[in-house]
């Protein structure tokens, strides 16, 4: 594991948050800020509850991600207060107060009952709230979850303190040794749903600890954008494996993606040639970019891709232009990525909420913002073979632009995708995951 020191790096972290907290406040007309983490939902007609899923404001404060309806209070001028949920419950085991170092940045109170929030948050002037609306009792309506409030604080958020990174970092180290895991397993003929089984025992998590569900997919399953399933035997015949997963540190996520070929073949010069291409969309990710040029720039360098592979028969921005590109990468290369697996702010200009426009044509792009230096983005270029876009393809202009028997070759192999993590800073970019699948070689 990356040697920095988290202990060092989490009160910087806090200042930051509180400086960034303040000015918001202040410019939404608030005195104060009460984050409630949440608690999970109940499911229907029965007694238990959905895996808990914190509050991703409450988790960029403290990293508390396992106790539900813990609170933070924040009055500009005095330290963060953590109430922190220890129910008198015999069924389950009340968390421990936590006593790692971070704690000394905050006051840590112990709370049995959370109705006794309120008592402390009345004294705190006008309050803003956010979290579920069921817990903010006392509170004016329009302080709850203010609409203003929020998009100050997602923009600010997508710029990561050091301690961010450094979270973010060990999020992709941990799901590197996933990633190496579930390849093992793939390569000695298990199935999809043991090789899951295997990234999570790497990883050490839990399957509700992933940041999103792990998608684990053989042959025709990789042209499944976000396929579901996990088969139970493995196929007849191997001949690829498409393996989206990430993992969490502290709350923050990791976003990976790899494909590989069982041999050699015209499949694996398809996943050689975009890995090479993502490498070079990856140096992209500097700041002053306008990443919806990224996003433009990956359908001409994939179009390039798909033509030199033999799908194509156009050049990448005559592909582009005829829309033939789109058939086979029908997604954005990337999002915001942090305390949400696809963070929130994606697309605002600015701290007021104007939005940046999507490019005409480019309705599933997340991210439209300018890249400033501590923004983390994912740069994911695919090229899929999907049934429904083909046939679309087929019907149109589009179909005298394809090798329509490339196409068939491959699709018994899905799709490729290839995504790693990159830090954009004032120079080089950081990429966490290819640095992480290094460290952990
Ligand atoms: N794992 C979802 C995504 O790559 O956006
Ligand atoms: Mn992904
Ligand atoms: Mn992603």
């Amino acid at each position: 594991m990356s040697q920095i020191s988290l202990d060092q790096l989490y009160e910087p972290h806090l200042h930051t948050l509180m400086q960034r907290t303040e000015r918001s406040l202040s410019l939404s007309g608030f005195d104060a800020l009460v984050i409630q983490a949440g608690a999970p939902p109940s499911q229907f007609l029965d007694d238990q509850d959905y895996p808990f899923k914190v509050n991703p404001h409450f988790k960029a404060w403290v990293p508390i991600v396992d106790n539900p309806r813990c609170v933070v209070l924040f009055s500009p001028g005095s330290r963060p207060k953590v109430l922190f949920h220890q129910p008198r419950d015999y069924w389950h085991k009340p968390a421990d107060l936590p006593q790692a170092p971070w704690t000394e940045a905050v006051d840590l109170i112990a709370m049995d009952d959370p109705s006794q929030a309120g008592h402390l948050w009345a004294k705190l002037g006008r309050v803003a709230y956010i979290g579920p609306s069921g817990f903010a009792a006392g509170i004016d309506p329009a302080s709850v979850n203010p609409p203003d409030l929020l998009t100050r604080l997602h923009f600010d958020r997508a710029v990561k303190t050091g301690y961010e990174l450094e979270c973010m970092r060990r999020a992709n180290e941990l799901a590197a040794r996933g990633h190496r895991a579930a390849l093992a397993a793939f390569r000695s003929g298990a199935s999809e749903y043991e090789a899951h089984m295997r990234y999570l025992a790497a990883c050490a998590q839990r399957e509700e600890e992933m940041p999103y569900n792990n998608i684990v997919a053989y042959n025709e399953n990789s042209a499944v954008l976000h396929y579901q399933h996990l088969q139970r035997s493995p196929p007849k015949s191997l001949r690829s494996f498409l393996i989206d997963a990430g993992a969490q540190y502290r709350g923050y996520a990791s976003d990976i993606t790899r494909t590989y070929a069982s041999g050699p073949g015209r499949f694996a010069e398809l996943v050689e040639a975009l890995d090479a291409a993502q490498r070079l969309l990856c140096n992209e990710v500097v700041a002053g970019r306008d990443y919806r040029d990224v996003h433009l720039t990956a359908h001409r360098v994939l179009g390039d891709v798909m033509q030199q592979i033999g799908l194509t028969k156009l050049p990448g921005q005559a592909a582009l232009e005829a829309g033939v590109t789109g058939v086979f990468f029908p997604h954005g290369i990337g999002h915001l990525l942090g305390l949400q697996v696809h963070d929130v702010g994606g697309v605002l200009g600015d701290s007021q909420g104007h939005e940046r426009p999507r490019p005409e044509g480019h309705p599933y792009l997340r991210l439209t913002r300018m890249l400033e230096p501590g923004v983390v983005v994912t740069v994911e270029p695919g090229i899929y073979l999907i049934d429904s876009l083909l046939a679309a393809a087929h019907a149109d202009k589009r179909r005298a632009h394809i090798d329509w028997s490339v196409v068939e070759e491959l699709k018994p192999f899905g799709g490729v995708r290839i995504e790693d993590n990159v830090v954009a800073t004032a120079s080089k970019p950081e990429n966490m995951t290819r640095d992480a699948f290094a460290r952990t070689a």
